[in-house]
């Protein structure tokens, strides 16, 4: 069975219903991230991210742990990924954002994973060369944020599939057929390159260790659907001799539409980082915001920033100043400001955030050779 009940299903494949986080974090058996941990974050880091403040990463998996090994002088890396199915969107913008404060503020080495043999066995529709081109162009997402090439690697799986490989199968002889349709939901129609596939995600949380030779903690942010296939590899490669990888939970980003999520496959859902200006302000101003029927209606009862598109763009990329989003969701809350102006000062917000990423984008084609793995044959690791 897929993890889930009636009301909502979780996987990363499929999300669907009303998704409840308590109950998921019960179902998965993760952590709520506590004022505990949180406080181990400042106290670490120096300040919290605005995603970690506003409660966008919410769950996690060992993270206590990870803080245990940091003050007693064992750094970790940090990994994660995404499927090539289509130009990057708003969330995958959110989790690099994230991963790139977690490397500045802990100083240590970033796996970036594109899964161009996942989308390819996972979509009818996309060929293999389809997702190869898209691995490139959302690298160039990578470079373009400022992630520095010495300590950030980007594996594209067709292409270093020769370095993943010996560690791939280790993984995929330690998981039987029985394992991964319980936990994936597979079935007799799966072709079995998507049965394998989970092996492959599983190989760069150990390939740091496997390459420097000792074991080193891997600490991982991600949207929470990705969570049945670490806890998979956390299974497998502690049986390997390696260290379970710590998990860092996002929750779920919604969409430009009413209800739904955003989707590398559906370019109305969201804002894309290759949006030009005029496609940027046709998707906002067809955004749902929850408005009221009419302005007089609005004026007098407020809006509803928690279903809102817009204010969602504002809480996960455009507004990291609190202050600021706390005067905005004032304004809105009272009906001192309508939506049309809500939507435009987003308009004008994104476009000149997107056009400067798009200039920094466009210069990364020529860096793209510096951050791709070098490929190199694995050490054996040897346990601490
Ligand atoms: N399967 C992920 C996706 O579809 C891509 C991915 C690979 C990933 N490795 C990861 C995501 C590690 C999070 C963490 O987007």
């Amino acid at each position: 069975m897929p993890s889930g009940n009636e009301e909502f299903v979780v996987t990363p494949w499929e999300v669907r219903g009303k998704v409840d986080y308590d109950k998921l974090v019960k179902q998965f058996g993760t952590e709520r991230i506590d004022e505990a941990l949180l406080k181990r974050f400042q106290k670490h880091a120096g300040e919290l991210h605005y995603l970690l403040r506003r409660g966008i990463y919410f769950s996690h998996r060992d993270m206590n742990w990870v803080f245990d090994e940091l003050e007693k002088g064992h750094p970790f890396f940090l990994y994660n990924g995404r499927g090539p199915s289509g130009h990057t969107h708003i969330g995958h913008l959110t989790q690099l954002i994230f991963t790139k404060w977690m490397q500045e503020k802990f100083h240590c080495p970033y796996y970036f994973q594109l899964t161009d043999d996942e989308k390819f066995l996972f979509h009818p529709d996309l060929e293999l060369k389809d997702t190869q081109q898209y691995a490139r162009e959302n690298a160039l997402d990578v470079i373009a944020l400022g992630f520095k090439p010495a300590d950030t690697t980007i594996i594209i799986d067709s292409m270093h599939a020769r370095s993943l490989y010996p560690l791939a199968i280790q993984v995929a002889k330690r998981v039987t057929f029985s394992t991964a349709r319980a936990v994936f939901g597979f079935d007799n129609s799966n072709n079995i390159g998507q049965i394998f596939y989970t092996s492959f995600q599983a190989v760069p949380a150990i390939l740091h260790s496997a390459r420097v030779g000792h074991n080193v903690p891997c600490v991982i942010p991600l949207g929470i659907d990705q969570d049945a296939h670490f806890r998979v590899a956390r299974d497998v490669v502690d049986k390997m001799g390696y260290f379970k990888p710590a998990l860092l939970h996002s929750m779920f980003l919604p969409g430009l539409q009413e209800g739904g999520k955003m989707s590398a496959s559906d370019p109305d859902s969201s804002l894309f980082t290759v949006d030009p200006p005029a496609v940027i302000k046709r998707k906002l101003q067809n955004a749902f915001t929850g408005g009221r029927g009419n302005a007089a209606e609005q004026r007098k009862l407020g809006g509803n920033p928690e279903v809102c598109s817009v204010f969602w763009n504002y809480r996960l990329v455009f507004i990291p100043d609190d202050a600021k989003l706390q005067e905005i969701e004032q304004r809105c809350r009272t009906g001192a400001m309508l939506c049309g102006e809500c939507k435009n000062m987003l308009i004008d917000l994104a476009a000149k955030f997107l056009s400067a990423h798009q200039e920094k984008r466009e210069k990364a084609r020529d860096k793209l050779d510096d951050y791709l793995l070098k490929e190199e044959t694995a050490k054996k690791p040897s346990r601490r």
